[in-house]
């Protein structure tokens, strides 16, 4: 059954004045638009009809099985408005995707990718307004479907009703150093983002909560993000706490650690991958050393390096360190990052021919 969607407005909604304040430096994920999109599912009856509602505060009970095992996925879009002043999304079904593998993953109900699609979109189109004008910059609507286990019940076992829901946020850049200057990244060798069998390439919150030390040992060391390598041998790179990394050697080569099962795949990721091509450099999914990369950075083979994901967009890296070393990156020209940066925004924000079908239009 295909949601369809009940509509209770909020009476409340931002006024004109501090909608513009908001817009006029969004931060990220901080201010949320008026609404919000619910749907509740149970083993016997499957998905409810969705709700688009006032945003707010949601309850459980204590005894809730999120609160207590962790069983939750969610996504990150964006919707971007071109200067006619319509609204798009960029690759939505691939999301929807990859929220199927994640709620497969997790033992929670597949919602159905038409289904995320139209939710996301019922939200965007109730809450335009808090799409930023193409004016504003780099700024967009950034859109965070979740769901989890609100079934209340301490025993452990796959929640039998589950909660879906999704929520927007007007932003800016995701660092708070803005949009295209360097980030240094920690290296951490004492912990692991993920193993072998484990929920590495699910996007659940579990994975980004077990993060948490790692980055905080990268905060405490100046740095804005770490590079975790896998579980097994602790010397191939797998991906940043939050998002994917890729090098850029000197002759012409886009490398990026394969999808080994406890990657993320990226929606962003897969975008850069076909890019490349067309910018003249020869992307390689392979397994790569971390030895590799701080010889590459020491030789000067590898010339630059960026992160990348949905909030992050792309990113420039600095700087590599861990407790005894510091490798710099490259000699501060980001040419070929910023040229892969500029391509996925212009078609993103409608400057650039979308000739991948990437987009949905949603006004
Ligand atoms: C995204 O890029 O959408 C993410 O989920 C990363 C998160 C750290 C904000």
């Amino acid at each position: 059954m295909a949601f369809d969607f009940a509509l209770t407005r909020n009476p409340a909604p931002a006024t004109p004045a501090r909608l513009q304040e908001i817009l006029a430096d969004p931060g990220f994920g901080v201010h949320f638009t008026d609404h919000m999109v619910t749907a509740e599912w149970t083993h016997d009856a499957g998905w409810q009809d969705a709700v688009v509602e006032p945003y707010g505060p949601v309850t459980l009970q204590p005894h809730a099985a999120v609160l207590h095992y962790g069983q939750e996925i969610f996504e990150g879009l964006k919707a971007y408005r071109h200067e006619d002043g319509s609204v798009w999304l960029f690759r939505p079904e691939k999301n929807a995707e990859r929220f199927e593998r994640s709620a497969a993953r997790l033992m929670l109900p597949i919602l159905p990718a038409a289904d995320f699609v139209s939710s996301v979109t019922a939200l965007v189109e109730i809450d335009e307004r808090w799409v930023p004008s193409a004016a504003a910059g780099e700024y967009s609507l950034y859109l965070r479907p979740f769901m989890y286990a609100s079934e209340a019940f301490l025993g452990v076992h796959p929640a039998q009703e589950v909660t879906y829901r999704v929520i927007a946020s007007p932003v800016g850049p995701y660092f708070a150093t803005g949009a295209v200057e360097p980030v240094d990244i920690w290296v951490t060798t004492t912990y692991s983002r993920a193993g072998a069998g484990g929920t590495g390439a699910a996007k659940c919150g579990g994975n980004y909560a077990s993060g948490l030390i790692a980055q905080q040992e990268g905060y405490a060391h100046g740095c804005s993000q770490v590079l975790f390598a896998d579980a097994a041998s602790g010397s191939l790179l797998e991906e940043l706490g939050g998002m994917n990394l890729f090098l850029v050697t000197a002759d012409g080569q886009l490398l990026t650690p394969e999808l080994s099962g406890s990657i993320l795949e990226g929606v962003t990721r897969d975008s850069i991958l076909v890019a490349a091509t067309e910018l003249g450099l020869t992307p390689v999914e392979r397994k790569i050393e971390l030895a590799e990369l701080f010889d590459g950075l020491a030789s000067g083979h590898i010339v630059e390096t960026f992160a990348c994901g949905t909030a992050a967009v792309l990113t420039p890296i600095g700087s590599f360190r861990d407790e005894e070393h510091t490798w710099a990156v490259g000699t501060g020209s980001i040419d070929h990052t910023l040229a892969i940066r500029t391509y996925l925004t212009d078609v993103q924000y409608g400057r650039r021919p979308d000739t991948h079908g990437w987009l949905t239009k949603v006004v």
